[in-house]
């Protein structure tokens, strides 16, 4: 952190990139270090006065922010090379100077902003939802005991922010893999009573070229997942029930 007339300054490096088929460019700032500073807050900054450090006015920062507090995803980029949340990432305990980048498995729109529609189509690709809709009255699902309800939720609080698919080896643009977060979703809707009666149609997305197999358990996903969902158990535990399913299938069972 440098000092300039008794202010202390932080010094960013921000990956610039204009339009989704532009190269892509790294600007140096000087930022306001402010007490409790995330690396949101310094982008703050920046869109507040776009000027690179040797004094030229660019075009303002864009990414993405919504909730603030880690629960909406949408500030996920990579800082000093780890994929992770602008909000809640704090600059004092960044090395400096920082360096922030878009994710490089999405496609790049402006700047810091991707555009994560693959994982979006995926979610519908392993239909992570519970059919409760119908032209008449379905009547009252299976119940849920308050038990289930606890083991369960750690596989709910998957935000689609992406760090998982951001870190996997196996994932990326040339790759039909869905990734850690697809593979937990299908264990999360598979393991509630009324998601369960779909459970052989989910695990069927997931079975062919692209599906379970294609994870080469590098681990990397666990360890970068900032809600700490137990991904590799969700890959595991889909790994066996796709095996069960084909048994099944091929007995004539499903
Ligand atoms: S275990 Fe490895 S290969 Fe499998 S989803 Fe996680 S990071 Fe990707
Ligand atoms: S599983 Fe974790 S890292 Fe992956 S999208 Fe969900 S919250 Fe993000
Ligand atoms: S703004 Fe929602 S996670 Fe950062």
């Amino acid at each position: 952190m440098e000092s300039t007339n008794g202010a202390a300054t932080l010094t960013v490096y921000v990956r610039r990139q204009e339009k989704p088929d532009a190269t892509p460019a790294w600007e140096i700032f000087e930022v306001p270090h402010r007490p409790a500073m995330t690396v949101h807050m310094a982008l703050l900054e920046i869109q507040a006065r776009p000027r690179t450090a040797d004094g030229n006015v660019t075009a303002p920062v864009a990414w993405e922010a919504n909730c603030l507090e880690e629960v909406c995803g949408a500030c996920t980029m990579v800082i000093n090379g780890r994929v992770r949340q602008a909000c809640t990432a704090l600059v004092d305990r960044l090395e400096k100077p920082i360096r922030i980048e878009p994710m490089s498995k999405f496609p790049v729109v402006r700047d810091l902003v991707v555009d994560r529609s693959r994982m979006f189509e995926q979610m519908k690709q392993v239909k992570a939802w519970i059919p409760i809709d119908g032209t008449h009255a379905l009547g009252p699902g299976p119940r849920y005991s308050q038990e289930e309800q606890e083991r369960v939720y750690p596989l709910s609080r998957c935000m689609s922010c992406g760090c998982c698919l951001e870190a996997c080896p196996q994932y990326g643009p040339g790759t039909p893999f869905v990734g850690a977060a697809a593979l937990n979703w299908v264990r999360r809707f598979d393991a509630h009573p009324t998601g369960a009666l779909n459970k052989g149609e989910r695990l069927e997305t997931v079975m062919g070229p692209g599906g379970v197999t294609d994870c080469g358990s590098a681990q990397l996903c666990a360890m970068v997942c900032p809600k700490e969902i137990p991904l590799l158990e969700s890959i595991a535990v889909v790994a066996r029930d796709t095996t069960i399913h084909a048994i099944k299938r091929w007995f004539g069972g499903e």
